[in-house]
């Protein structure tokens, strides 16, 4: 599939966990693509204005990743409201930070649930939609901490090393329906929760070293790759990790 003018237009997107963070500038990039969004958060308050900015082209939805019974209905509300459906944004992520051999179960729980079990519960949901796609496009959210582990990430890499498994399996079982299945994996990005690292100042001082280009990542930098992976011009990428990192070594 090739695509002219917008990008994105003509096509229909779910993005989750899009109140904040990446995940909104993601639900932006996608709008202003040319493409009809539908963004969901656990709370919608902070979608509305967004939502109302963009009359007949954007829709916001209360959806807990975790529950899969609320994807199927968020999947089947873009289907009715747009009138199709072709890309998936996993975005939806949380952190737990905490030493491995002490992390409360809930945290663990909730961190695996939401990463990892948000994305499964979203490929399940979104499947037999996206298959009545001509070009259907997955992107789940992973991290470059996936590949690079590093002390008291426990929950939060191990989820995203699985997210990343679970995409390239993805990828093989359903490039046969026409649908592409790929990673997203920022690095340190001056949005979200990478914001919330540079906050903390002992920390920061550690990892600004370790950028090649001595800055973070803007989300508007983060949300051009997946334009990139939701367009025509990805058609021949699949099952990838894309990190979004800026040069990134340790
Ligand atoms: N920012 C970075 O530097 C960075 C780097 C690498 C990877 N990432 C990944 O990028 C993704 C977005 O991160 P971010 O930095 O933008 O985080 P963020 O600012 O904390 O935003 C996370 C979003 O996920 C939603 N969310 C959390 N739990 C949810 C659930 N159970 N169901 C539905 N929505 C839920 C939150 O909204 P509600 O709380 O309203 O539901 C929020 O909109 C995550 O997967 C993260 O791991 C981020």
């Amino acid at each position: 599939m090739r695509l002219t003018g917008p990008r994105l237009d003509g096509r229909v997107a779910v993005v989750t966990g899009a109140g904040r963070g990446l995940g909104r500038r993601i639900a932006e990039a996608f709008t202003a693509q040319g493409c009809r969004v539908v963004a969901a958060s656990r709370s919608v308050e902070q979608l509305k204005d967004w939502a109302e900015a963009h009359p007949g082209r954007a829709a916001a939805v209360a959806a807990d990743v975790r529950d899969p019974e609320a994807m199927d209905a968020l999947m089947r509300t873009a289907r009715e409201r747009f009138d199709g459906l072709d890309i998936v944004v996993a975005n939806a992520g949380v952190s737990r930070p905490g030493p491995a051999a002490v992390l409360a179960p809930e945290a663990w729980d909730e961190v695996m649930g939401t990463n990892l079990g948000g994305v499964v519960n979203c490929t399940r949901a979104a499947v037999p939609h996206l298959e009545e796609s001509p070009a259907g496009r997955i992107i789940n959210l992973s991290s470059v901490l996936a590949a690079r582990p590093v002390r008291g990430a426990a929950a939060y890499c191990a989820s995203k090393a699985a997210v990343e498994a679970y995409t390239k399996v993805c990828a093989l079982e359903l490039a046969a329906k026409g649908i592409t299945v790929n990673c997203l994996a920022p690095g340190f990005i001056d949005e979200g929760m990478g914001r919330e690292l540079r906050a903390n100042e002992a920390v920061w001082a550690h990892y600004r070293t370790k950028l090649a280009g001595g800055r973070m990542g803007t989300g508007d930098e983060v949300a051009s790759a997946a334009v990139f992976l939701a367009g025509g011009e990805s058609d021949y990428v699949n099952g990838h990790v894309l990190e979004v990192n800026g040069g990134v070594s340790w």
